[in-house]
């Protein structure tokens, strides 16, 4: 179905050449020709031309007959293009005037009355639409996949701690599962934010033509129905210029890879032996060609690498659109591989990141051991004078002098000697250990945001409505 490289183009397969004297140069139709990637609009175009073909028949352009003739002849185009028959020529220009012309071949001066009414301005505004729509519901299912591997992971060990990092330092204990749904309600925003550019996408354009409407009198509101689009685009001349949905799916994209990239970084520094929080599953790890004791997180490093491409394709969009006036401008042919190679890429990294974390197996006790390590308990110990009627200020400064004690002493602050935490202030007493153990400190954040138990059990029950949604 490839099409075939440009080696001299005639008019024949050309819809525009009967005002010209000469053909263009191989140089300029080789930097216009598109059907190298706009091939892959076909289904969208094909539909298209069946509503545009319902409206040319409604209105008396086909008669009955030319109508079913017509029908009949874009479905056999369909089974071309699904069954890899289809034949691009060297002078096709773009998917539309290759299907035009082979409607010609298959049915002669027939073939040539699609046309009316129509404009390859509008036909490519609807196909992206179309296609966009599509590519937004695909994406959101591959963050689903995600979203329930993350949910899994975070039932299968609700018993596990964690630590809770800032600066990449130990802050405060957290349960393991609370920091996996961190990264699920993360997600459930990034389909939010596909699911948003759908609905604006969901607007219909034919019947805009080049740029002003028609003449003839079909109906914009058919095209909507027929295609799927709950409304019609308010303005012809809108219809055809913008490209700002293809721009929001391509930043709902870059935000998405940008997740997904955190959550690869996320995964590689647990499973180095210096972490040693988790081991990612063989079916998603890599060896190394020389050292034979690697075992290396290459797909979670891919996912993080794959993100640097999405957001170039939405600055490449940002970048095409820029400065364009009303309406169309060619440039805008630029707008379909950004679209495709983010819409590829995520289809490849999605299901790859939801298989990896699927695959991990969690070291409990490391995860405890760092979780109670680093004076992580410090807040909980400060915020306890809180409650005895201490100022924060002072408290904090009380409790660092705790930390530099123990430091000292080569220890944690359940190390160092009960007197000596009595000491460190008037309203401490040697009564601190339960303040000190961690599972009581994560039970204390028993907000609904917080990491107690209950509050991740809460967590979770709604994660899960949102997947069964
Ligand atoms: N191949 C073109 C594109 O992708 C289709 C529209 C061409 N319109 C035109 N006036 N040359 O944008």
């Amino acid at each position: 179905m490839a099409p075939s490289a440009s080696d001299d183009a005639t008019a024949a397969g050309r819809l525009w050449g009967a005002r010209f004297e000469a053909g263009p140069a191989e140089a300029a139709w080789a930097l216009g020709v598109s059907t190298g990637f706009d091939a892959r609009l076909w289904a969208h175009d094909l539909a298209g031309s069946r509503a545009h073909a319902g409206e040319l028949h409604r209105i008396g352009v086909l008669d009955d007959d030319e109508h079913a003739r017509l029908r009949a002849a874009l479905d056999r185009c369909g089974e071309a293009f699904a069954d890899g028959t289809f034949a691009f020529r060297s002078d096709d220009e773009d998917v539309h005037g290759a299907i035009e012309r082979w409607l010609v071949d298959d049915l002669g001066e027939l073939g040539g009355k699609l046309r009316a009414g129509r404009s390859r301005n509008d036909q490519i505004a609807n196909d992206l639409r179309l296609f966009l729509k599509d590519a937004c519901t695909s994406t959101i299912a591959g963050v689903r996949a995600v979203q329930g591997a993350l949910a899994d992971q975070a039932e299968a060990n609700l018993d596990l701690l964690a630590p809770g990092m800032t600066h990449l330092q130990r802050g405060q204990p957290v349960l393991l599962s609370h920091l996996l749904l961190a990264w699920f309600w993360m997600l459930d925003r990034d389909a939010g934010r596909l699911s948003d550019a759908r609905d604006r996408l969901d607007e219909s354009v034919l019947g805009a033509g080049a740029l002003a409407g028609l003449t003839l009198d079909l109906d914009p509101r058919a095209y909507a129905d027929a295609l799927g689009f709950s409304r019609v685009a308010p303005n012809s001349m809108d219809a055809v210029a913008a490209r700002d949905g293809a721009t929001e799916f391509l930043a709902a994209a870059a935000i998405l890879a940008v997740t997904c990239s955190r959550i690869g970084e996320e995964i590689v520094l647990w499973s180095t032996a210096e972490f040693g929080f988790a081991r990612v599953g063989d079916a998603y790890s890599t060896g190394s060609s020389i050292m034979p004791q690697k075992r290396n997180p290459d797909i979670a490093e891919l996912v993080r690498g794959k993100s640097g491409r999405v957001v170039g394709d939405l600055v490449a969009l940002l970048t095409i659109v820029k400065g364009l006036p009303l309406t169309y401008n060619r440039d805008l042919q630029e707008d379909k591989e950004p679209v495709f190679d983010a819409a590829d890429t995520l289809d490849l990294v999605l299901p790859a990141l939801a298989g990896t974390i699927a695959s991990l197996r969690f070291d409990g006790d490391r995860l405890a051991a760092a979780a109670a390590g680093g004076f992580s308990l410090a807040t909980d110990l400060a915020e306890e004078l809180v409650r005895r009627g201490v100022a924060f200020r002072e408290a904090h400064e009380v409790v660092g002098g705790l930390v530099r004690v123990a430091e000292d002493q080569g220890t944690d602050l359940d190390g160092i000697d009960p007197a000596v935490i009595a000491d460190a202030h008037p309203t401490l007493d040697a009564d601190v250990a339960d303040l000190l153990d961690v599972r009581a400190a994560i039970e204390r954040r028993s907000s609904s945001l917080g990491t107690a138990t209950a509050s991740v059990r809460a967590q979770l029950d709604r994660a899960r409505a949102v997947l069964d949604a």
